[in-house]
Parts: C-alpha cells; sequence; structure tokens
C-alpha cells in the first residue's frame, strides 16, 4: 500500500519535471526566434517570453508562473515580492529622476511598461488612498500582458493591508544633510541649534509641515515614522527594506546604485548600466558639483540628523555588500 503510493508520487513528480522541462525547452525556442525578428539585441530576456506564452499570465500570482520564472533564475531573492511588478517610491531632490529616466528607456527593450502614477498632494497618504493605490497597481498589473514598473513620490505601502502581493520595492536616497540643504536652502545654523533643544515648533519636530527626510518614507504611516531621532521608526525602516527592498540606492554612488539594480532587478534593468555611461554620465557630473558646495556648512546637524545619517550609512554599506555577494556568483 505504502510502496504503491510512494510510486505513484514518483510517476507524479517525474511527469511534473518532464512537463515543466517541454515548457522551458519552448520558451527558450521561441525566445530565440523573437530575438531572430527583433532589433538583435544580444542579450536576451528569458522569462519574456514565459510572460508572453503562457495562458495564465493576467494572473502573475498563480503557482505555476512563479515556479517558472524561479527556474529561470529570474525572481530577487525575497520570493514573497512580485517579481513582475516593480515600484519606485520616490523621495523629492534625491535624483530618483535618473531612475525614472532609465525605465523609461529600458522598457522597449526589455519589454515591461513603465507607469508614472500620478502625485497626491500629501507623501502621507490616508487609508483610502493606499487601499485605492494598492488596487490601482493591481488592475494595471491585470491591464498589461507584461510586467511593469511604477514610480509614485510616496512613503512605502503595505500591501498586505489588504491581503495582496507586494511589488518589489526600490528607491533612491541621498545624504540626509546634502537633503535638508537641498531642500531648506534658508535655513541657518542657530535655528538647526534651537531644534536640537526640542522645541515644539521646530521644522525638524513637526508632523504635517515638517522636514521629510528618508526614514519616513520607508517606515510608513505611523505617527512615530515622523519623530526624528527615533529609534523604533529607524528599526522599522530597517524592516522594510530588509523585506521589500531589493536595492535602496544611494545618489552619491549612482553608478553603483545602476550596478546593483542591473545585478538584482535583472529583467527590468539589463543594459541599464551601459545606457547610464552613453546617455547620462555627464549629466549627473554636472549635477554633482553644484550640490557639493553646500555639504557641512551646519555644526549642530549631525546631532539632529543622528538616525538618519545612521540608516543612510547602514543603506550605503548593504549596497556595496550586495554588488560584492552577486559579482562573487
Ligand atoms: C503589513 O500589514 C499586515 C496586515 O495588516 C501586518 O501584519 C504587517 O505587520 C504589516 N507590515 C508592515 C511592515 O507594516
Ligand atoms: C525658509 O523659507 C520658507 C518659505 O520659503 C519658510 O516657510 C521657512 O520658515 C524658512 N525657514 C527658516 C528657517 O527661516
Ligand atoms: C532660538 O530660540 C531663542 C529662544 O527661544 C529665540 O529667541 C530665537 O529667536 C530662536 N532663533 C531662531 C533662529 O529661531
Amino acid at each position: 500500500m505504502r510502496r504503491h503510493f510512494i510510486n505513484t508520487f514518483a510517476l507524479i513528480v517525474l511527469c511534473v519535471v518532464f512537463l515543466l522541462s517541454g515548457f522551458v525547452v519552448i520558451n527558450k525556442k521561441s525566445v530565440v526566434n523573437n530575438n531572430k525578428k527583433g532589433h538583435g539585441e544580444e542579450y536576451v530576456g528569458n522569462y519574456v517570453s514565459s510572460t508572453k506564452s503562457s495562458a495564465s499570465r493576467k494572473k502573475f500570482t498563480t503557482p505555476r508562473k512563479k515556479h517558472v520564472t524561479k527556474s529561470l533564475n529570474e525572481l530577487p531573492p525575497m520570493d514573497h515580492l512580485n517579481a513582475h511588478a516593480l515600484f519606485l517610491n520616490t523621495i523629492p531632490k534625491s535624483g530618483a529622476e535618473v531612475l525614472v529616466l532609465l525605465l523609461k528607456w529600458l522598457q522597449g527593450r526589455n519589454s515591461f511598461k513603465h507607469v508614472k502614477l500620478k502625485k497626491e498632494n500629501n507623501n502621507k497618504l490616508t487609508i483610502i488612498q493606499q487601499e485605492n493605490l494598492i488596487y490601482e497597481v493591481e488592475d494595471t498589473l491585470r491591464n498589461e500582458a507584461i510586467p511593469v514598473s511604477f514610480d509614485k513620490e510616496v512613503r512605502f505601502v503595505n500591501f498586505s493591508l489588504i491581503g495582496k502581493q507586494s511589488p518589489t520595492f526600490f528607491t533612491l536616497i541621498r545624504n540626509p544633510e546634502e537633503l535638508i540643504t537641498a531642500r531648506y536652502p534658508n535655513l541657518t545654523d542657530d535655528y538647526i541649534k534651537n531644534c536640537s533643544t526640542n522645541d515644539p515648533g521646530c521644522l525638524f519636530n513637526s508632523n504635517d509641515n515638517g522636514i521629510e527626510l528618508n526614514i519616513p518614507y520607508f517606515c510608513g504611516y505611523s505617527p512615530r515614522c515622523d519623530s526624528l531621532n527615533d529609534d523604533w521608526a529607524l528599526a522599522v525602516a530597517k524592516e522594510n527594506v530588509e523585506k521589500y527592498y531589493p536595492v535602496v540606492g544611494v545618489l552619491d554612488e549612482i553608478y553603483s546604485t545602476i550596478t546593483c539594480l542591473e545585478l538584482k532587478l535583472h529583467y527590468f534593468f539589463r543594459g541599464a548600466t551601459m545606457m547610464y555611461k552613453k546617455k547620462l554620465l555627464g549629466f549627473n557630473k554636472k549635477k554633482k558639483t553644484s550640490k557639493n558646495t553646500k555639504k557641512g556648512d551646519y555644526k549642530h546637524l549631525k546631532k539632529i540628523l543622528r538616525a538618519e545619517i545612521a540608516f543612510y550609512e547602514w543603506i550605503k554599506f548593504r549596497l556595496f555588500k550586495d554588488i560584492n555577494n552577486k559579482r562573487l556568483f
């Protein structure tokens, strides 16, 4: 009885393996065909065709689909994320325009679609707005036959709030000291010093019109996410990065950022480093020099930004660690 059961089970496993390998071979063929018909780029997208030929392509969450992509080694290490949906939650004045531009240029050759979602008047969405965003992402994915990347100026949204699969988040952050001077060019050292004495009227401590640096964009919507130097907010931000963001880039290291994106989110960013070198390198250098002149004018800023600086250094460390790890394999 038990033996019979095991034999049957083995047979089923064999059948599944056989079917899957057939599926992969068919896909490989159609990739080659597509490539011949196409513009003859030498890099080949393995799972483009699995998306195109799969009958279940409209349901990105079906187990079968997931298995196929996984076997082709295209999933980011975070299996619970939707590998067909990228979400760039942009942070103002942090240079995300470069990434949006790259996505727009790459969408045709890498067979995905880029969708810019409308900016709300506040980066902090209400619950209703968060739900609407989740449904908007879901509907777009259902209506497009190919993977989709989104960008929106918004804080991290937890898709499990209504039980949906999270897209793969990524974004770009900027050194917090530079970010402050970019956003608030008229800040004075005296003003900053007053803030460090916990003045509730201080721009850094207030919730709604206060300075939003990087942590709130990863921490989310709890009021504590807005308080400066809050260890809980820092911990939540890090936890969300670990869970939902395979890559968080750093503006000062934009080339490494793009390298990491190409390594870890390969389907969307194939060819990105080449494209960046060819088309954007000069453009960014120009920006960098003007930006650097402002940094370091404020004695009291470092203390006020303790958690923000810790977060920034942690992100930077993670970026380089990931690039090195990826290159070893
Ligand atoms: C996301 O929402 C789910 C469901 O409400 C909750 O269990 C989970 O802790 C939340 N995750 C984060 C990072 O907020
Ligand atoms: C800087 O200017 C803005 C308006 O442009 C003002 O709201 C803000 O209070 C100013 N900040 C300081 C520190 O003076
Ligand atoms: C700093 O605080 C002192 C005392 O509360 C106040 O007199 C001064 O105007 C403040 N300076 C700034 C730049 O806000």
